[in-house]
């Protein structure tokens, strides 16, 4: 992996679209004295992205960038990023896809969180199809991105238990819970790989 922490902090970036609750638990673990990594960046596609205001409440920088023009706002993203020396993006909820030329830029410096056991259900509604499917576990997922959907290595899983009663929300919430410790906890893989 092409991070190296030696003691100083990994400078990260959390990329959103929604409500942010990763951003909010990756936001935690980075004020834990223990932690490997210091969040310096909060960057959103959508202004209205519920989690911009923890770059308030916790006084992390945010900018909103129109994917319109993707390419050229990729670029800026890059500049960005660059200039305040990002050495890890996380995905949380970032609900665009980015360029292979965006990804090549931070080549196995980007994980993703993704609400399933990949390699199952890659994409959209995956309580949805689990539930739909019978499953008896759901979970959640951390990887690394590369330019195929949800499909970079795998760096850590975690099963949830799919009840009779449980809908798509309820499922839902019960892997957000999940998720909230898994991210941090792929975290501290990445850096001991
Ligand atoms: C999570 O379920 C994540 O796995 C998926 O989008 C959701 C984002 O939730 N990619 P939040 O914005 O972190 O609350």
């Amino acid at each position: 992996m092409a991070l190296s922490t030696g003691t100083k902090k990994i400078n990260t970036a959390v990329f959103i679209s929604g409500t942010g609750s990763n951003l909010k638990s990756l936001i935690k673990f980075s004020n834990l004295k223990k932690s490997p990594i210091s969040i310096k960046m909060i960057i959103s596609n959508n202004p209205k992205s519920k989690g911009l205001a923890f770059g308030k409440i916790y006084k992390i920088r945010k900018k909103i960038f129109n994917f319109n023009k993707q390419e050229k706002t990729e670029k800026e993203i890059l500049e960005l990023l660059k200039k305040k020396k990002i050495n890890l993006i996380c995905l949380a909820g970032f609900m665009r896809i980015l360029s292979k030329n965006f990804i090549q830029n931070f080549k196995g410096q980007i994980l993703n969180i993704h609400p399933s056991l990949l390699p199952k259900y890659k994409g959209l509604n995956t309580h949805e199809r689990a539930i739909k499917n019978k499953d008896r576990y759901s979970g959640c997922t951390v990887h690394l991105v590369t330019s195929k959907l949800d499909s970079g290595k795998i760096i850590i899983q975690k099963k949830v238990k799919i009840n009779k009663k449980d809908t798509p929300r309820t499922l839902a919430n019960k892997v957000l819970a999940e998720e909230h410790k898994l991210y941090p906890e792929a975290i501290l893989k990445i850096i001991s790989l």
